[in-house]
């Protein structure tokens, strides 16, 4: 055997011991985020960089500060560099179609994160995300079941404007109730996913609604919204989770000390591990060809009070949240 041959040898299995699949080591892959709105973002970004540094990727991260034209801007240079991969989680589903075109024409296959597009599917390989009807009608289901019959207005919290999930929570959470003409949505607002926005959104809604009295129910589109809104509960005289029952998606640590405290009431767990099955995926295209299914779906599952929130918060508290 040559020296050439053993030193490659030994490198793989040194490869092999750490970890480190032959594929998915070398691989460059560019990762557009959006930015850093929410805990349940943080901790995405903080898997992707972990699962990149497990599998030996390259990742080129790129912080988009919520704007649509930053991310189309990294989207460009990942294409100059050559990546190849390129992750985005799509700000607001339109306006896609000219940059994702032109890494199509590169041969760059892109993978969309957490966030759908409005556009023609043959602009991605594949989209790893939660189904966001099912969320908000998770939520909406709640909530029938919680009130059994009694007459509830609701206010919701919106996400970003023109992003999938608040349009599509949004609608689930209406489908959840369209047969419960006793159960109300009398004020809708963008909170934009943001605990700050979504604390002043919410005082506006309880002055508006004679201080919360005329208010039942809060379904956030984020947590992070919900945990903004309990504060102004708190703060205008009211009990969070009592006075106002509190529903909302994501799961992150902060939601469940609020669970245990009897501050809010259920939460709809969206995973932030998003670029797991999207690097299992693109490594397997990268091995062999495999085309990934369009859609990769991830779970939706339901906390409530009942589901011993602090064990909970104790096993995620560390996640990168
Ligand atoms: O796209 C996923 C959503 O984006 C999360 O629910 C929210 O917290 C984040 O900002």
């Amino acid at each position: 055997m040559t020296r050439t041959i053993k030193t490659l040898i030994l490198a793989s299995v040194a490869a092999l011991a750490m970890g480190v699949s032959a594929h998915a080591a070398g691989l460059t892959v560019g990762f557009s985020q959006i930015g850093s709105e929410s805990g349940w973002r943080a901790a995405e970004t903080a898997v992707t960089k972990q699962e990149a540094e497990k599998r030996g990727i390259d990742l080129k991260f790129a912080d988009a500060q919520q704007k649509q034209e930053n991310q189309i801007k990294a989207i460009r240079g990942f294409i100059a560099q050559g990546v190849d991969a390129i992750f985005v989680a799509p700000v607001v589903a339109t306006g896609w179609e000219a940059v994702l075109t032109e890494a199509k024409e590169a041969n760059i296959p892109v993978f969309l994160l957490d966030r759908g597009i409005d556009g023609p599917e043959d602009l991605y390989t594949t989209m790893v995300a939660s189904d966001q009807v099912l969320e908000g009608k998770v939520a909406g289901d709640w909530l029938v079941k919680d009130q059994a019959g009694k007459e509830c207005n609701v206010v919701e919290l919106q996400g970003t404007t023109g992003s999938s999930p608040a349009i599509n929570r949004k609608k689930g959470f209406e489908e959840a109730i369209a047969g419960t003409p006793t159960i109300k949505i009398i004020r809708s607002q963008t909170g934009d996913f943001t605990r700050a926005k979504g604390k002043e959104v919410m005082e506006g809604f309880l002055k508006a609604e004679n201080g919360g009295k005329n208010i039942c129910a809060l379904y956030a589109h984020n947590d992070d919204m919900a945990v903004g809104a309990i504060q102004a509960i708190k703060e205008a005289g009211l009990k969070p989770g009592t006075d106002i029952k509190v529903v909302s998606i994501d799961s992150v640590p902060d939601i469940f000390q609020a669970l245990a405290a009897g501050e809010a009431n259920a939460t709809v767990e969206l995973t932030p591990n998003m670029a797991g099955p999207a690097f299992d995926a693109l490594e397997k295209l990268k091995k062999d060809g495999t085309v990934p299914p369009k859609t990769i779906i991830t779970e939706s599952k339901l906390y409530t009070q009942a589901d011993d929130p602090m064990k909970v918060y104790e096993e995620k508290k560390g996640l990168g949240y």
